[in-house]
């Protein structure tokens, strides 16, 4: 019998069936009304989740183009910018600005760890020639499963004449981020995870601040250039400068529209939940969370792997036998955790079925299990 996979991946994640719905529609052309007005209610929409009264750049993009976007736009050769990774994603934000020719400043954190603001505050306050021109850093780190403390970091850097770059890809939707309240310049987020909608849609909130460096950037751009996309919003109704996606933008306004049903906080709590029910039912199976409890994400967990067990054996069971996804480690981590996203279009029953998974398949890969523990632990987390 064919059944739907249960994506409990940190991205792609579920979709609704109301937003789904929108995805077999008939297409319409973007250069009409109809098509204006729903770019509008995207525009407004965007902003709310965002937190944030600056202009929001749509791109029909996965999020690593958009992270592309930001070095094209706001930056020359030679620039200066500090990069604070704690993984694979903020390597590879430090290895598109080298590729565009900056001169990279690395934080590189050890894995499992969030990044300490004291050592941002370090860098700029040693930048005694002002050479930096901005501070680059991931809110949500998914392959280790850390949130950095984005608010404590925008505290430094406001203060100072630097821009504040996020990557908040796998966080913005899920977790609290609020743009002009904590001085981010720029955001980068994108549709597949908790905004709820398939890949192909990746946005940017742009700063007065940072569209000033945009004016200054000397790096190539064409497609990416921001002026273009700016130009768009700013008339009387919205207009996309090339042909956009825009079976995924009415997808996306109806994913939103679920979002302000529940309400924001509403949101945030319920990732929070979900994150500490994950906790409790790893623990409740003896099992280790590798990062740091007080950096845990809310939006994706990552448990060790016990002694002697290959995570990846324990993923494979559960998505062939028992068809629920959720994902291994990345590059050195491989086979060492196991990383189960819990974000979007989830509630307490889809990681009732995770655990009931997972402990089947930790039992099956030889690791002691009593039936229920972890299940039992998630249940009472979520009552
Ligand atoms: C934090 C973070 N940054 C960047 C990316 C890259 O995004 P994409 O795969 O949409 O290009 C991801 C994807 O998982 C991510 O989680």
């Amino acid at each position: 019998m064919h059944k739907e996979k249960l994506l409990m991946t940190p991205g792609p994640t579920m979709v609704p069936p109301s937003v789904l719905e929108t995805l077999g529609r008939q297409i319409i052309h973007h250069r009409t009304k109809e098509f204006r007005n729903i770019f509008k209610d995207l525009n407004d929409s965007l902003k709310y989740i965002f937190q944030t009264q600056n202009h929001i750049l749509t791109f029909s993009s996965s999020g690593t183009g958009a992270m592309e976007s930001v070095i094209a736009n706001l930056f020359s050769a030679g620039d200066k910018v500090v990069v604070a990774s704690i993984g694979v994603f903020g390597d590879r934000f430090a290895k598109i600005a080298e590729a565009f020719g900056l001169n990279v400043d690395l934080i590189s954190v050890e894995w499992g760890k969030a990044v300490d603001p004291q050592l941002i505050k370090q860098k700029l306050d040693d930048d005694k020639q002002n050479e930096i021109k901005a501070v680059i850093v991931t809110h949500n780190e998914t392959s280790t499963g850390v949130t950095n403390d984005i608010k404590a970091v925008g505290r430094i850097v406001s203060k100072t004449n630097k821009l504040f770059i996020i990557d908040a890809i796998s966080s913005i939707g899920g977790i609290d981020i609020q743009a002009d309240n904590w001085g981010i310049d720029v955001i980068v987020g994108s549709s597949q995870k908790a905004l709820m909608t398939p890949p192909g849609l990746a946005f940017v909130s742009v700063s007065p601040k940072a569209w000033e460096a945009h004016k200054n950037s000397k790096l190539p751009k064409f497609y990416w250039n921001y002026s273009a996309y700016r130009k768009g919003l700013e008339q009387n109704m919205p207009d996309a400068p090339y042909t956009p996606a825009v079976t995924l933008m009415i997808a996306q306004n109806q994913a939103i529209n679920l979002i302000k049903e529940e309400g924001l906080q509403n949101i945030f709590e319920r990732h929070k939940r979900l994150a500490f029910a994950t906790q409790a039912g790893a623990e409740a199976l003896g099992l280790k969370l590798f990062p740091d409890k007080a950096v845990s994400s809310y939006i994706i967990t990552a448990i060790k792997a016990p002694e002697g067990i290959d995570t990846e054996e324990v993923r494979k069971i559960m998505n062939q036998k028992y068809d629920i996804m959720v994902t291994g480690g990345q590059q050195h981590l491989k086979g060492k955790i196991i990383r189960i996203g819990h974000c979007g279009y989830v509630d307490r029953f889809s990681l009732i079925k995770v655990f009931t998974a997972m402990e089947y398949a930790l039992k099956e890969s030889g690791y002691p299990v009593e039936l229920g523990a972890g299940v039992s632990a998630v249940e009472k987390a979520l009552y």
